[in-house]
């Protein structure tokens, strides 16, 4: 317990005192909120394969059966609310100390919890894009029907996300290295680190002699060089970090 707190206290007072802190999360901070992550035990990637369903070649050949995974992850994103860890970022954005959120996950959590400076780097689920004319679309619901066509032009509409081989959309890119070359202090939530570009940008801020707090409930290639690794739930951890914060900003 002694060691926790003063793992929190470390974080804390790096998060103060950063001069640019950004963020970095993956499908762990969503964990809590019911939506199962990519990899470990139950990760969606034991149950199903990755190149049959998050491939540009897969939809090409079964258009249906993507979509039908898609509406299905809706379904479950659809039912979740954001938890504690995501309305403390909103908070730390909230008080001026985060300035930038870089999210691998495409749920729309982080926007749902307040926080306004987001970059999604795989995309989002909630939208959808004409494969044929480029006309976008955003879903408040799961799609009734799928594979959904476009309103414009009648054509095939894709899930607005980035998928295996695919490159990541350049703006997001550029403004996601951008911030890690700008970033002092990076906090990395409930991620695995095993998708490039993205596991390379606490590296990034290492190299340029910045901080890293890492927060996940395993071991990741980052562990041994973050300057805090605190080894705890997203939820419980951030939420220990907030209230300190919040102490701190109120008096
Ligand atoms: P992963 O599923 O690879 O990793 C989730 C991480 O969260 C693991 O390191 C877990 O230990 C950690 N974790 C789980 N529950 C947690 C909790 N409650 N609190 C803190 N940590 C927790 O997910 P990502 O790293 O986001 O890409 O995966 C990266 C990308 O791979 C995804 O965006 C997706 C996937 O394939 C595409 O689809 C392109």
């Amino acid at each position: 317990m002694e060691e926790k707190n003063s793992l929190i206290k470390r974080a804390v007072e790096l998060i103060i005192n950063a001069k640019y802190l950004t963020a970095l999360t993956g499908a762990g901070i969503s964990a809590e909120s019911g939506i199962p992550t990519f990899r470990g035990k139950n990760g969606l990637w034991k149950r199903f394969r990755a190149e049959e369903l998050a491939t540009p070649e897969a939809f090409l050949k079964n258009p249906k059966l993507v979509w039908e995974w898609y509406k299905w992850r809706m379904e479950i994103i659809h039912k979740a609310k954001p938890n504690d860890a995501h309305l403390c970022l909103a908070k730390l954005e909230e008080f001026g100390l985060l300035k930038m959120l870089i999210t691998q996950n495409v749920d729309g959590l982080h926007i749902k919890a307040g926080s306004s400076n987001v970059i999604e780097l795989h995309g989002n689920i909630w939208r959808a894009r004409c494969t044929h004319c480029g006309f976008h679309i955003a879903f408040n619901n799961p799609p009734n029907n799928v594979p959904v066509t476009c309103p414009e032009c009648g054509k095939l509409m894709r899930p607005d996300v980035v998928w295996f081989g695919e490159p990541i959309p350049r703006d997001a890119l550029d403004r996601a290295f951008e911030c890690a070359f700008k970033s002092d202090v990076m906090l990395v939530i409930g991620t695995s680190l095993l998708v490039q570009p993205a596991a390379s940008l606490p590296f990034i801020v290492l190299r340029n002699n910045g901080k890293v707090i890492e927060i996940n409930t395993s071991n990741t290639i980052l562990t041994r060089k973050a300057t805090v690794f605190i080894n705890q739930k997203a939820t419980e951890a951030m939420k220990m970090i907030c209230e300190e914060i919040n102490k701190i900003m109120s008096q």
